[in-house]
């Protein structure tokens, strides 16, 4: 049968009329299983400091957004993981989505194989959670697939050995996220109408987080407080303060990556009235009340060159969709 990953392009959410849209994960069709994977944006991202174990201490505020990979897995008769991946360099078993598909195999001592085909269109190391929330993707759809017991818990501690990321993008919509990244504490806070479009604009640069956390200065270091801030402030129904918005990594990232800094200040002229940078960048986003306002910057900046996402928060459901 000749399903593919093509067939989840005509996305059943309507962006237009989306203030915070619903959206189905895993889809099951005979020998075939699609889950989508969701980026997401930090709307906070406060580092305390530096642990014993060389991470960092954070809480951090995350979003997903709607714009997502999409992957494609079917079983492999050679009982081993494979993945094909619209990036080649992406297509081996180093990409995080092999990886977690091994990891459970090896948990539950599975002898079937999964080939993954992976439809990339996050950008690769951008802030935006890509690689993180395709192991996440790849961990709740062979769960279903497979039937296999762990429950959230047990599979968020199989996550967090996978990434730090990787067990908000288990449940994903709105999190507050602390330890390194892995204890995530779900918000049922109301999405601010004042932002109800993100724009994402993708600087032409890749950066690793590490390296972004090593040159970290410990006078970039906060106490928490703006992401108490925004968590307060959103579960009261009011529009976050401009300075709760607060992430510790953007102010070394300007620094030392002059394409961010000029593309923060391009934002901010195509009329944008907050940027921050997404975790360790270098994506940016800017909020927009309404979308002729959005359109109008994405396509001022496209002009000039710029890679950018017209999105919007995003809720997922996660619920399993047996067709
Ligand atoms: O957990 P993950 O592998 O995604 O993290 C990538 C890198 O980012 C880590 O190796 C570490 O250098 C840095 N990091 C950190 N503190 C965190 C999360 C990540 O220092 N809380």
């Amino acid at each position: 049968m000749g399903y593919s990953c093509s067939m989840l392009d005509n996305p059943d959410e309507s962006m237009h009329n989306a203030f915070m849209s619903h959206a189905w994960r895993v889809q099951i069709l005979d020998n075939v299983c699609f889950v989508r994977a969701y980026a997401k944006i930090n709307l906070t991202l406060d580092v305390k400091g530096r642990r014993a174990d060389g991470y960092h201490e954070l809480a951090t505020v995350m979003q997903t957004v709607d714009l997502h990979d999409t992957l494609c897995l079917t079983s492999a008769g050679d009982g081993r993981v494979g993945i094909v991946c619209t990036r080649p360099e992406l297509g081996n078993e180093e990409n995080l989505a092999a990886r977690a598909a091994q990891l459970l195999r090896e948990r539950f001592s599975i002898s079937q194989g999964v080939l993954i085909e992976l439809r990339k269109r996050i950008p690769v190391a951008a802030g935006l959670g890509g690689g993180s929330s395709d192991a996440a993707a790849v961990l709740l759809a062979l769960q279903r697939w497979w039937r296999l017991p762990p429950s959230l818990s047990e599979l968020q501690a199989l996550a967090a050995t996978l990434g730090s990321d990787v067990p908000f993008f288990l449940t994903g919509g709105l999190a507050l996220c602390e330890g390194r990244g892995e204890r995530v504490t779900p918000l049922a806070a109301l999405w601010p109408q004042s932002m109800r479009w993100l724009l994402l604009l993708k600087p032409a640069i890749s950066i690793a987080t590490a390296r972004v956390f090593q040159a970290l200065p410990a006078s970039d270091y906060s106490d928490g407080g703006s992401s108490r801030e925004l968590v307060e402030a959103l579960q009261e129904g009011r529009l976050p303060q401009p300075e709760d918005f607060h992430n510790s990594l953007e102010r070394g990232v300007l620094e030392r990556y002059p394409e961010v800094a000029r593309a923060k200040a391009d934002l901010l002229q195509a009329g944008a009235s907050l940027v921050r940078l997404s975790g360790s960048g270098p994506t940016l986003y800017a909020p927009f009340p309404n979308l002729s306002s959005a359109t109008r910057a994405q396509e001022q900046l496209q002009a000039s060159g710029y890679e950018l996402y017209l999105t919007h928060a995003v809720y997922l459901d996660g619920e399993d969709r047996n067709v």
